[in-house]
Order: C-alpha cells, then sequence, then structure tokens
C-alpha cells in the first residue's frame, strides 16, 4: 500500500503535528491538474499553488504581472488534481498590500473559487494586521520571509538575504510576529542556514525552507526546477532530480522525425 492510500487529506493540524514529532515536511509548487495528480499520488505533504507560475508557467521575468483570476485558474486545477495534498496558494502582488479589506477580500475569493486550504503572504510585521483579519475569518495562512520575490525590485537582486545583522534581526522579530498573528507556518527563502535555525527554533509552527538549510522543519522546491524543466536555472540550493527538458527534447525529435519518415503513424496506430 502507498503513502497517500494510508494518509487521509494533511491538514494544518497534522502539518503541526509533523513539527511536533520531528517529521520532516515535504512541500512541491503545482500550477495544474496533471501534475497536482503527479505529486499528490507520490504523497508529498503540501502542493504551493505558487506565483512562480508567473514565471514558469507564463515566461515573466518576475512574479509580479500574474494576476489574482489568474491564481485562481491555477489553484482550482490544482485542486481538483489532488486528494491528500494540503493545498496552499499564494496571494498575489497587488492582492493584499492596500490594506487588510483587500487583503481578507483576495483572501476570500482564492478560497471559495479554488476550493484551496490555504493561502501564503510574503512579508513581515507590515502585513500583520492583513494575517490577523484572514485568520480570523478562518483562512489558515503561510507566511513567507528571507527572499520575497514580490519584492525584487526593492531588493534589487535575488541573492541571499539577511547576510546583515540588521537584517537578520529583523527578520528574527517578524517570525515571532507572524506566528502571533495566526500564521500556521512560514516559508523561509534563501537566507543563511544558522539564520533558518535560529528563526525555526524560536516559533513552535513549522518553517519551510527554500535555499535556507537542513534546519527548517520542512523543504520545498518550485517544480519545473526540481524536475529539470527550467533550463539554465542552477542555483546552489537546488536539487534537480530529472533533465526533463533533455527527456522532452528528446521524445519530440524522435516523433518529429517519424511523422517526416512516415514511419508514424504504423499500421496498429490506425482505425
Ligand atoms: O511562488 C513560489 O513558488 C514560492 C516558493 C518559492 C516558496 O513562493
Amino acid at each position: 500500500m502507498s503513502v497517500h492510500q494510508e494518509i487521509k487529506r494533511v491538514t494544518t493540524h497534522s502539518f503541526q503535528e509533523m513539527k511536533n514529532k520531528g517529521e520532516k515536511i515535504a512541500m512541491l509548487t503545482a500550477y495544474d491538474f496533471s501534475m497536482a495528480k503527479v505529486l499528490d499520488e507520490a504523497g508529498v505533504d503540501v502542493i504551493l499553488v505558487g506565483d512562480s507560475a508567473s514565471n514558469v508557467m507564463a515566461g515573466h521575468e518576475t512574479t509580479l504581472p500574474i494576476t489574482l483570476d489568474q491564481m485562481i485558474y491555477h489553484a482550482a486545477s490544482v485542486i481538483r488534481g489532488t486528494s491528500r495534498a494540503l493545498v496552499v496558494v499564494d496571494l498575489p502582488f497587488g492582492s493584499y498590500q492596500g490594506n487588510s479589506k483587500e487583503a481578507l477580500n483576495s483572501a476570500i475569493r482564492i478560497m471559495k473559487e479554488s476550493g484551496a486550504h490555504g493561502v501564503k503572504l510574503e512579508g513581515g510585521v507590515e502585513i500583520a494586521e492583513s494575517i490577523e483579519r484572514i485568520v480570523a475569518a478562518g483562512i489558515p495562512v503561510m507566511g513567507h520571509l528571507g527572499l520575497t520575490p514580490q519584492s525584487i525590485y526593492k531588493f534589487g537582486t535575488y541573492t541571499v538575504r539577511a547576510k546583515e545583522e540588521a537584517e537578520a534581526k529583523r527578520l528574527k522579530s517578524d517570525i515571532l510576529r507572524l506566528q502571533e498573528a495566526g500564521c500556521f507556518s512560514v516559508v523561509l527563502e534563501k537566507i543563511p542556514a544558522q539564520l533558518a535555525k535560529e528563526a525555526t527554533d524560536s516559533v513552535l509552527i513549522p518553517t519551510i525552507g527554500i535555499g535556507a538549510g537542513p534546519h527548517c522543519d520542512g523543504q520545498v522546491l518550485v517544480i519545473n526546477d526540481m524536475i529539470g524543466l527550467t533550463k539554465g536555472f542552477t542555483p546552489r540550493f537546488l536539487r534537480q532530480y530529472l533533465d526533463l527538458f533533455s527527456e522532452i527534447n528528446g521524445a519530440v525529435q524522435s516523433y518529429i522525425k517519424d511523422v517526416k519518415s512516415g514511419n508514424f503513424p504504423n499500421e496498429k496506430e490506425q482505425y
């Protein structure tokens, strides 16, 4: 019997239990029905419908252009492909930074129109009030600190964050504020491993790292990077489990050859 058959839907409660038991949490992104089905059947704990869809699905340079309607479309497709994983959806840039009412309305739209189980927002103390309002409405919230790609134009680069003492100190107080605001978990992106350890040890809720070392309570990768679909993207933190770009490229070349030579379709492949 495979893992997904033994275990029912992962909840924010089981998420917390995993941290309490010291069981690491495995999270991956997905943006469509077919991929979500594969990840869910493989037994991944959490699927993040990340706004990285803006990059890997739509081909934008940043996550900024993706809209709330587009995120809802991706999220609803992912939900239809899952029966076990907890599904968390990114609130896109511009859908929550205005004020806490806007944030709540955006979170409600995601939950109502996609069937997702929670939302993720980027930022610290400056969005704590919005998080409180969303949590008060019964919507689970995942935080996101460190490299927050929606602020790329403020940072100027995608390099490691919080190497300096002042930013590290801010991150440590931000994570406490996010916990207090009611986040059930926090993503820590591209920060030094030692800082991620200190932040993780300072809170009761699970942390999920990406480029944040081994001490987080779980790990997340962008699925397209992890299976080698994003050609040429090889940051140090990324472990590429497949070279799917080359695999698909080879298959497509074979198909083209077969069509051009008249080898496809053959006698068995027709009516
Ligand atoms: O959008 C995304 O894929 C993310 C992960 C990198 C955590 O936020």
